[in-house]
């Protein structure tokens, strides 16, 4: 793609001819609606992503680049595989518009008429679910330093729950969207948090990997890049004890520069009754996860049989660094089968929890059945250790892990 304009130049029908006669596609036209769709939530002023994609200039500048990585499905960052489990907010792209992508970078990136492009989107700089019920922050912004590894730092907000109730929805407003990588929000009921704090440190907050460090917490949502904040399906919530702190983990990625944030969350509590609270189960083997130095393709599985009939509303698979692949399936007690999820490039910087379009009904006696692979070898560009080192179950970026939680209701 890169000597494509000197082609062009010599052909210039070319365009024509690569989209059967129809002129190509410009970046005023088709082009910046598909970026406004799937690619300015991350991809623009202030945006996490490197650059805008709001505007022609950028746009036109890496348009090749553009073209590779929606061609590879590297962008939009999707890792679900398609055809296993029906998402809320689904962000791949269709073929259609991989195909337009595709024809317009072919064509030279052109700018086309000015006079057809939509109105800018606006990017919510106010709540996007309305004003929350409490809006809550560290007390004091957190420095966050220009290099080393990446951060996991876990701030106990100014909060603590008057009377049992319910969150049926949370919004998390990143205050420095270039560091802030992603957050999740955890209850800590039994105060167990402040003692991880260490005395005299400077900053706010404690360190944490993985989960929040302390015993008895169950997590009620997070905001990973790109997806939008939601209200719980009518009459559904996480049960709130009465007494209960909340804490904020928030992973940092550094960018070589030195960058302070001040993170913002709000929390909506029921206004109506909740005639199913949400839980969270997790399908998980601690005790076969030794991935030894060398091996790139360490398989392994967990199960767990369901004690009840229930039906599952999201999941969030979990792997580290050398994770690969990662499958959850339901096998029901007729022996039929249901895929939940399966993600074959998984990247542990981008984690979701994808939210079922329709709820999973599972009856009792359910198996759930996790599979994943791991590559502990030098193949591996994620691979931390050279040479690679054998690998345990640990909290840290460089151990490993094999989960998947799931959200579900009782009927
Ligand atoms: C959820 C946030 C998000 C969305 C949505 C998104 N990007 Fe990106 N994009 C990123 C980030 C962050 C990077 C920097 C590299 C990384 O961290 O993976 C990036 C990098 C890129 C790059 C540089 C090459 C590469 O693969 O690293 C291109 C090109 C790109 N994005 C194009 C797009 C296009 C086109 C779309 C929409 C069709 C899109 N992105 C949607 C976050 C996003």
């Amino acid at each position: 793609m890169k000597n494509f304009f000197p082609v062009l130049l010599l052909m210039p029908n070319l365009a024509f001819a690569l989209s059967k006669d129809a002129p190509a596609p410009t970046f005023s036209r088709e082009v910046v609606r598909i970026f406004q769709h799937d690619c300015q939530g991350c991809h623009r002023a202030g945006g996490l992503a490197p650059f805008s994609l709001t505007d022609y200039t950028e746009a036109q500048k890496h348009a090749s680049d553009i073209d590779d990585s929606v061609t590879n499905r590297s962008m939009p960052p999707w890792k679900p595989l398609g055809g296993c489990g029906d998402f809320v907010d689904d962000r791949s792209l269709s073929q259609a518009d991989m195909d337009v992508i595709h024809q317009w970078a072919a064509a030279g990136a052109p700018e086309g008429n000015r006079s057809d492009m939509p109105p800018p989107l606006k990017f919510p700089d106010q709540w996007t679910l309305g004003q929350p019920d409490v809006a809550l922050s560290s007390p004091v912004a957190y420095q966050v330093g220009a290099t080393d590894e990446d951060e996991y730092r876990c701030f106990i907000l100014p909060y603590e729950a008057a009377k049992d109730d319910y969150i049926v929805g949370l919004e998390v407003r990143p205050d420095n969207p270039s560091v802030v990588h992603h957050a999740i929000i955890y209850l800590d009921p039994k105060n167990e948090a402040a003692a991880l704090v260490k005395p005299g440190d400077p900053q706010p907050g404690y360190e944490c990997f993985g989960g929040p460090g302390y015993k008895d917490f169950t997590s009620v949502g997070g905001w990973v890049p790109g997806n939008d904040p939601f209200f719980q399906p009518e009459g559904m919530g996480f049960a709130v004890p009465k007494g209960s702190k909340v804490v904020m983990q928030i992973h940092f990625h550094r960018d070589g520069k030195t960058h302070s944030d001040r993170t913002l969350l709000g929390l909506h509590f029921a206004k109506s009754p909740i005639t199913h609270p949400l839980y969270i189960g997790g399908v998980a083997n601690k005790t076969d996860l030794h991935i030894p130095a060398g091996d790139s393709n360490f398989t392994i599985s967990a199960e767990k049989t369901l004690p009840i009939d229930m039906q599952i509303v999201a999941v969030t698979p979990h792997m580290h660094l050398i994770g690969k692949k990662i499958g959850l399936e339901a096998i029901l007690p007729d022996n039929s089968k249901q895929c939940l999820i399966q993600i074959n490039d998984w990247d542990f910087h981008w984690q979701g929890t994808y939210r079922y379009k329709k709820f999973i009904d599972l009856p009792k006696g359910t198996k759930l059945r996790l599979t994943g692979t791991y590559n502990n070898s030098e193949s591996n560009p994620d691979q931390f250790y050279h040479p690679p080192q054998d690998i345990n179950w640990g909290e840290r970026t460089t151990d490993e892990m094999f989960l998947s939680f799931f959200n579900f209701i009782t009927k």
